[in-house]
């Protein structure tokens, strides 16, 4: 559910029409509701409450804006970040540093050191070499640093393989069989306090029992790590749950992802921690788009708007379906193309599409565009840096200036070897 409906036939974000928005910021823009944002925040940590101890760390990635990690911050949620970069941007939004966890393959060691300075709640430790670079940061702080280590479940998310992250192959955590090995290592680093096991099998999932698999292995595994003579307090179940790109497509509900989670971590008398990201921003935003024009095709026509791939990359990188209407529809219907103004075939939103009839100048929207939109956004063909708008009720502010060339062009030097 969310709060993008259509008033007296023109589509607005709560109370606010989406061509005021256009007319004052201009097209592209990605417009959020902050009531849809927080609506999927408490549905999804209220769901989790029937859990004994839960801990969620909201997946930065999905969408750092700091507006968006302002309300989830008041919602009680922590941060799962991956880089330097998004672990300020959590700390700026005023989410406490406890709160924060720190995942990805490739930590550098100044991005390990200044997590560690500003007191991090904990590592999600990727591999030996990692764990062992941590812990010597961390004895050079004189502090220890509260880590879990990731493990790779082998287990097919069955989801783009783009976006499948717990098969072996995929270059994520630990291999299964050596985990146990690389736990009690690590263990016996007095710069490191080992506390738990993580994994993240992939994301926009449509099942739950690829998830239960992989949760049903680890809680294994954690049971060999405590036999073994460990202490296990906090096991980290990531992120993952996919959320419906089409009309009337069905997904697991985080009521049916909780009772899953009941059933299989039953007894194990630990902290589950969640990394949640799509399934909390991927309905609060949309893309804000005017058609450029309408080209006739030796096909169908091609609709050409003024969002491009490098605003909203997902169809061009996998093949994403995102819903398209008009803002202002008058119930007529075509088959088309869609495409942005980018000079390679990817720049293409849908093929031989049913959708709204729409002409020159017609403001139209790219639906569920809330995750993995404007946080992969780029100014590929030196287009601009697309910018955000936040909703709340009948009021609005622009979260994210649009960047225009010229201030990119103004951090660019011509050498004097050029000259
Ligand atoms: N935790 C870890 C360690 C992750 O790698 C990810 C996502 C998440 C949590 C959050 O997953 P979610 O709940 O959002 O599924 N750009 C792609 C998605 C890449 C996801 C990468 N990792 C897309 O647009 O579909």
């Amino acid at each position: 559910m969310d709060h993008f409906e259509y008033q007296s036939g023109v589509l607005h974000a709560e109370a606010v029409s989406l061509p005021a928005i256009a007319d004052a910021v201009g097209t592209p823009v990605y417009v959020y509701s902050r009531a849809t944002l927080t609506r999927h925040a408490r549905v999804f940590r209220d769901a989790l409450a029937i859990l004994p101890s839960v801990r969620i760390a909201f997946a930065v990635k999905s969408n750092p804006n700091l507006a968006v990690l302002k309300v989830l911050a008041a919602e009680g949620y922590g941060a799962d970040v991956v880089s330097g970069g998004e672990m300020e941007r959590a700390l700026a939004a005023g989410m406490a540093p406890g709160s924060v966890v720190f995942s990805g393959v490739g930590k550098t060691t100044a991005e390990m050191a200044r997590a560690l300075q500003a007191g991090i709640g904990q590592f999600n430790l990727e591999s030996l070499e990692e764990g062992l670079e941590l812990a010597e940061i961390a004895r050079g702080q004189g502090v220890v640093a509260p880590c879990v280590l990731r493990v790779n479940p082998d287990v097919d998310a069955g989801t783009h393989g783009k976006i499948s992250t717990g098969k072996a192959e995929n270059k994520f955590g630990v291999p299964f069989d050596r985990a146990a090995a690389i736990y009690a290592r690590l263990a016996a680093e007095p710069g490191l306090a080992m506390r738990g096991l993580a994994l993240h099998i992939g994301s926009q999932l449509s099942r739950l029992d690829p998830l239960e698999a992989a949760f049903t292995k680890i809680g294994g595994l954690m049971r060999a790590v405590r036999d073994a003579g460990h202490t296990i307090t906090h096991m980290d179940l990531g992120g993952g749950i996919g959320v419906p790109y089409k009309a009337g497509e069905l997904f697991p509900s985080p009521e049916d992802y909780a009772a899953m989670v009941a059933r299989v971590t039953d007894g194990w008398g630990v902290t589950l921690m969640f990394e949640p990201g799509r399934v909390i921003t991927g309905n609060t935003g949309v893309l804000l788009t005017r058609v450029i024009r309408v080209k006739e095709g030796a096909g169908h026509p091609w609709v050409v708007v003024d969002a491009a791939m490098n605003d909203l990359a997902r169809p061009a990188m996998y093949d994403a379906w995102h819903d398209f209407g008009s803002v202002t529809p008058d119930g007529a219907r075509m088959t088309a193309n869609i495409v942005g103004p980018i000079c390679e075939s990817s720049d293409t939103f849908a093929m031989a599409r049913e959708i709204d009839v729409v002409a020159r100048g017609d403001l139209t929207v790219f639906r569920t565009a809330g995750a993995y939109g404007a946080s992969m956004a780029s100014t590929y063909n030196s287009r601009d840096m697309v910018p955000e708008v936040m909703v709340d009720g009948d009021r609005w502010a622009v979260v994210a200036d649009r960047i225009v060339p010229a201030t990119i062009l103004a951090a660019e030097r011509v050498p004097d070897f050029l000259r």
